[in-house]
């Protein structure tokens, strides 16, 4: 099974991961959790491009395609192999980030994006938890964090975009999004995402 957490910036996605981890082990059930951009020693060294806030210059559309060279090198070098191995995947970010940043907020369209983005398109998340916030809370939160990376550094408008790209992406992949309000506490969002996975993985 591969699980996806998708969500704005500070929308408690790393904690989240970590919570639903010990509860897979808990239940008996192997599994690993990584994050994208990177998760690979390559992946990490494009990431280190993308997030760099040095390459103020860097084009929607190669962002976009570096973006896809990540996550199919993570995809091939991580992801598949654990899937093979019986193990459950929690990945911070996938596909969809793609489709709500540089295909919605960038305006590149989620058309472009998935063509891109072919190799990942053929290993689809069962299920993807997607965390709703307030771009100018979860902004606050990410802030008090410490360092911004490049696209932390964006206006609220385009993370207002992002959030709105994630609504549509959600209409269209119901299938497999559950949304979960992250307008509350930690240990609430925790417990309200436990909860509806339970309902589909256990
Ligand atoms: P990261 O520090 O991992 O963010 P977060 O803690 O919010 O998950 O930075 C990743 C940034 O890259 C984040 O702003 C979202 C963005 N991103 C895209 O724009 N497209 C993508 O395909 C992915 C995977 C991430």
């Amino acid at each position: 099974m591969f699980i996806t957490f998708e969500g704005g910036e500070g929308s408690g996605k790393t904690s989240l991961i970590k919570a639903v981890s010990k509860w897979l082990f808990d239940n008996n059930l192997p599994n690993i959790t990584t994050r994208e951009p990177g998760g690979s020693e390559i992946a990490e060294k494009i990431r280190d491009i993308l997030l760099d806030v040095d390459n103020e210059n860097i084009a929607f559309e190669t962002e976009a395609l570096l973006f896809a060279a990540a996550r199919t090198q993570h995809l091939k070098e991580v992801v598949l192999p654990a899937l093979a191995e019986n193990q459950v995947v929690l990945c911070d970010r996938y596909l969809d980030s793609s489709l709500a940043y540089q295909g919605y907020a960038r305006k590149l369209g989620f058309e472009a994006v998935l063509k891109i983005n072919y190799f990942a398109l053929k290993h689809l998340p069962n299920f993807t938890v997607y965390i709703d916030i307030d771009p100018k809370v979860g902004l606050k939160r990410a802030g008090s964090r410490g360092k911004l990376n490049r696209l932390d550094l964006e206006e609220l408008s385009f993370h207002q975009k992002v959030r709105e790209g994630y609504l549509e992406l959600s209409k269209i992949y119901q299938d497999r999004y559950l949304i979960i309000d992250g307008n509350c506490s930690l240990n609430n969002l925790i417990e309200k995402t436990i909860n509806e996975l339970a309902k589909v993985i256990l």
